[in-house]
């Protein structure tokens, strides 16, 4: 098994933040080992790591190593380009937005809108697309900092402006929308998936397994009364065709040892 892509199976992260809980700075003389323990001990409440790429693999890399910036991300050279090419996608958890990036540079998209919860990882996300070469104002490229389960707020982001989207992912994302808001907050964002997208519009999901879930219960204290109400279980098969949609494909892949499909669901008119 993968010491890399396990981490957030795991709900654990190599990078470093401003979590709510930290632990104190790390002293220089001690060893890397050390450091891991410690990153070990870090609580990251909705799977806000930074750093996070460098434990994803990329479709050309083993999943020992960290890819290289540029490289196609792993789940996506999985997936038609046809999905993407000259389609407007929404990411949801974009964290420091490769999926944006490669959807943009290498999936044919029209325009990419990534959003995440973690401010801190917008703002990296920001900084890289500098780094990449788009130019501020790009309307082909748009980040956002806002909770995704806020009631209403896709339906709003939607209906506002010229934000149309035709896909929308949900990549390594759905474990912490369910412990956060229970069985309810993910009927209703099936709903809302459903609402906001037109007739063949496209909603991916890479969901993580239940067992993965418990560690991150384990790590964090708060999150074990709604994970003990939890009914539901990934890849919410039956809640995403009663919400409308069908299943178009599902794609078996495996990552650091866990299971991690893709399904790809398509509204019906
Ligand atoms: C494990 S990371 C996955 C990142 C990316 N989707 C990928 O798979 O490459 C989960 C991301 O979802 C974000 N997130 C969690 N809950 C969220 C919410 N309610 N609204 C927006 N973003 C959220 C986290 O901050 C984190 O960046």
């Amino acid at each position: 098994m993968s010491g890399t892509a396990g981490k957030e199976g795991l709900g654990e992260a190599a990078g470093s933040s401003t979590p709510p809980t930290l632990l104190p700075p790390t002293a220089p003389e001690e060893t890397a080992n050390a450091r891991n323990k410690a990153n070990h001990r870090t609580v990251w409440p909705y799977g806000n790591y930074r750093s996070y790429y460098s434990f994803r693999p990329a479709a050309s890399s083993n999943t020992e190593s960290a890819p290289p910036a540029d490289s196609l991300d792993g789940r996506l050279a999985f997936l038609d380009r046809q999905l993407f090419a000259g389609k407007r996608l929404l990411d949801i958890g974009t964290n420091s937005g490769k999926i944006a990036f490669d959807a943009l540079r290498h999936m044919g998209a029209a325009s990419v809108v990534g959003v995440d919860i973690d401010p801190l990882l917008i703002e990296d996300a920001w900084r890289i697309a500098g780094e990449l070469g788009f130019a501020k104002g790009d309307d082909r490229l748009n980040f956002f900092a806002a909770n995704v389960m806020d009631e209403g707020w896709l339906e709003e982001f939607v209906a506002s402006g010229t934000r149309r989207v035709d896909v929308i992912t949900l990549f390594s994302i759905t474990k912490w929308l369910h412990l956060h808001h229970g069985d309810a907050g993910m009927l209703r964002l099936f709903r809302s998936l459903h609402q906001v997208l037109p007739a063949g519009g496209v909603v991916i999901i890479e969901p993580q397994e239940w067992d993965n879930y418990k560690r991150a219960v384990k790590r964090n204290k708060d999150l074990r009364e709604t994970f003990k109400a939890i009914k539901l279980r990934p890849p919410f098969e039956d809640e995403m065709r009663e919400a409308g949609f069908e299943l178009e494909q599902r794609i078996e892949r495996e990552e650091g040892g866990f299971s991690r499909p893709l399904l790809v669901w398509q509204k019906v008119a």
